[in-house]
């Protein structure tokens, strides 16, 4: 019996290629840089599945397109914003994603960027380099203390909730907003304290972003909330770019309405060299690497590659999006 068809968007970590050869006859784009949208059109046509990443836009034209023989997509990523699951779900396409297995990855980097941001490290780092270390001095490069100091998690689901777990060990009051309110024991078994987004702005210290990007929240960083926000506050965002607004967020960075900042997602991705955040001391961007551990990409690429396998036999995927 031949092998189902499957156009894979690049190459994944070997893990997940071994299995996706053993599964199905595999077309895989070669590039570095995703499929451009006409080639992915062109790619999709006759295929049996199709296993994604976050920077392929799969539309309702793209699924129209794909005619009937489409029967499960896989993505590579807890994040699905690219993908119309709506027209997927009209079309009785499963969506498959990578929930659970980078939820520690993408808290740890949250971490870094934060402690990265608030002891102004790359600062530091560049101040070293230039040779401007002469001596030590009572009021160089001075950060702000973690410890004792309060947490602000926006979006409260696995990430944000192990983002929690580590602030405890600093001795930080935390504090969450989410669309639905936790659990009582959860909250106190996290030691969190639920505030309405508006007075998490003003209480918190810190900001951090774990919410999905949707209608709701596309912008829901904006003028307005950074007027609320503490004047030594910093914000950090490893979920996605277009859930803060770029050109506000650099009104609030250079007129001293918020601190600092550190991003990990940005919007669009990447981030256009000539943008004027690149031009500023007090945010730190890295290239959405919240899940980038060798370890974390391999247990996601299997994740990805099981729920192919699933949806090409007509079985319930194992991680499904969809209804
Ligand atoms: C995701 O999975 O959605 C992240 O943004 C990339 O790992």
């Amino acid at each position: 019996m031949s092998k189902p068809k499957v156009f894979v968007t690049r190459i994944l970590p070997d893990i997940g290629m071994e299995m996706l050869h053993q599964i199905a006859e595999i077309e895989v784009w070669p590039d570095r840089l995703p499929p451009p949208y006409e080639i992915l059109l062109e790619k999709v046509k006759g295929k049996d599945g199709l296993l994604c990443l976050l920077t392929d836009k799969i539309d309702k034209n793209l699924l129209e397109i794909s005619g009937s023989s489409l029967k499960v997509i896989s993505q590579m990523a807890v994040g699905y914003d690219n993908i119309d699951i709506a027209a997927a779900t009209t079309k009785r396409i499963p969506v498959g994603h990578t929930p659970g297995v980078l939820t520690d990855a993408t808290a740890d980097l949250t971490w870094a960027l934060l402690m990265t941001a608030s002891r102004r490290i790359l600062e530091a780092d560049k101040f070293t380099r230039s040779g401007e270390w002469k001596t030590w001095e009572p009021i160089l490069l001075l950060g702000a203390d973690i410890s004792g100091a309060t947490l602000g998690i926006v979006g409260c689901g696995r990430i944000g909730q192990a983002v929690a777990r580590r602030a405890a060990g600093f001795g930080m009051r935390i504090l969450y907003y989410n669309k639905q309110r936790l659990e009582p024991s959860l909250e106190e078994s996290l030691g969190l304290g639920y505030r309405e987004f508006d007075v998490l702005l003003a209480e918190s210290d810190f900001i951090t972003i774990h919410t999905s990007l949707s209608e709701d929240t596309y912008h829901l960083f904006s003028d307005a909330q950074f007027q609320r926000m503490k004047q030594n506050a910093i914000l950090i965002n490893t979920a996605r770019g277009s859930i803060v607004d770029a050109d506000a967020l650099y009104r609030a960075l250079t007129n001293g309405r918020i601190s600092g900042a550190a991003l990990d997602v940005t919007e669009p991705e990447p981030i256009p060299l000539d943008s004027p955040l690149l031009t500023l001391d007090n945010i730190i961007i890295t290239p959405h690497i919240g899940s980038a551990s060798r370890q974390t990409r391999d247990k996601m690429a299997m994740m990805a590659a099981s729920n192919l396998a699933a949806g090409l036999k007509g079985e319930k995927l194992p991680d499904c999006v969809n209804p």
